[in-house]
C-alpha cells in the first residue's frame, strides 16, 4: 500500500502537456475543484509554462516540473535554486549521483521535494547495452533507488510494475510517482507499460500521473472524478 499521509484527493496529478498557457488556463479552469495538483513538461514549459508555477501555487494547488535536470553539479544546484523560488512541490532529475546530490543541496531550505527518475520507461535492455551500460533495467533501477535514497532525494519516478519491488527495497518516506495509468477501456497511446488507477494505488504508488485519459476526455472533470474515485476505493480496500 502506498504512503498513508496524502490526501486522497492529492494523489491524482493531471499533466498539463498542452502546447500554451491559454489551453492549459482553459483547462484547470475546467477541471475546477476535481485536480489539486498538476505536471508542466517539456512542452508547455518551453512555452513560457513556467509562469503558471506562481499562480497555481498562490491559489492553492501544487505543482510538479517535470524537466528532468542533469547537468554538471554547479549547474544543477543553482538551477534547482532558481526553480525552488517559484513554488513547486516536485522537480524531477535524472538519477546520477551528482545531479542527485546538487539537486539536494540546491533545494536547501525550500520546500522544493526531488524526485529522481531511475531509468526512463522507454528504455529496455537493448537501449542500456547500446548507451553502453553494463547492468539491467531492473538492476539498474534497484542501484540508482538505493543511491537516491542515500543522498536524500524525496520520491522516485518509476513504473507502477516497479513499485512493488522498490517498495521492498526504499523506506516508505520516499514517495513513488507513478505515469503510464490507463482506467481501464482508455486508449494506451504510446504507453507501453500500463496499469488502471486502482492497481497501481493498489500495487504502493504514492502518485498517479495522468496526460491524455483526462486531457483527452470529452469530460475532462468527470475522467478526474472517475480516476478519484479509484484511488478512494482502492485505498480503502
Ligand atoms: O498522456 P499520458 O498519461 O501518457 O502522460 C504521462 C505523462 O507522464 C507525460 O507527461 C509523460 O511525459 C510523463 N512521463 C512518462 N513516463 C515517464 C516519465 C514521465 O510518461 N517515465
Amino acid at each position: 500500500m502506498p504512503t498513508t499521509d496524502i490526501a486522497p484527493r492529492d494523489r491524482l496529478i493531471v499533466a498539463l502537456d498542452l502546447p500554451d498557457i491559454a489551453q492549459a488556463e482553459a483547462l484547470i479552469a475546467r477541471l475546477g475543484d476535481s485536480v489539486s495538483f498538476y505536471k508542466i513538461g517539456y512542452q508547455l514549459a518551453f512555452a513560457g509554462g513556467l509562469a503558471l508555477v506562481p499562480t497555481l501555487a498562490g491559489s492553492g494547488k501544487k505543482v510538479f516540473i517535470d524537466l528532468k535536470l542533469h547537468d554538471i553539479g554547479n549547474t544543477v544546484s543553482r538551477g534547482v535554486e532558481s526553480i525552488a523560488r517559484l513554488g513547486a512541490t516536485f522537480l524531477t532529475v535524472h538519477a546520477y549521483p551528482q545531479t542527485m546530490k546538487a539537486a539536494v543541496e540546491g533545494r536547501a531550505g525550500s520546500s522544493l521535494q526531488i524526485l529522481a527518475v531511475t531509468v526512463l520507461t522507454s528504455y529496455d535492455e537493448a537501449d542500456l547495452v547500446t548507451a553502453g551500460y553494463r547492468l539491467g533495467v531492473s538492476d539498474l533501477v534497484q542501484m540508482r533507488a538505493k543511491q537516491a535514497e542515500g543522498l536524500g532525494v524525496d520520491g522516485l519516478v518509476c513504473s507502477a510494475e516497479e513499485v512493488g519491488t522498490l517498495r521492498g527495497i526504499v523506506a516508505p518516506k520516499l514517495c513513488l510517482v507513478t505515469p503510464g495509468i490507463r482506467p481501464a477501456g482508455s486508449a494506451s497511446g504510446d504507453q507501453k507499460r500500463i496499469m488502471t488507477p486502482a492497481r497501481a494505488i493498489a500495487a504502493g504508488s504514492d502518485y498517479l500521473v495522468v496526460g491524455r485519459p483526462v486531457l483527452a476526455a470529452d469530460d475532462p472533470k468527470l475522467a478526474a472524478e472517475a480516476i478519484h474515485a479509484e484511488i478512494a476505493q482502492a485505498l480503502n480496500r
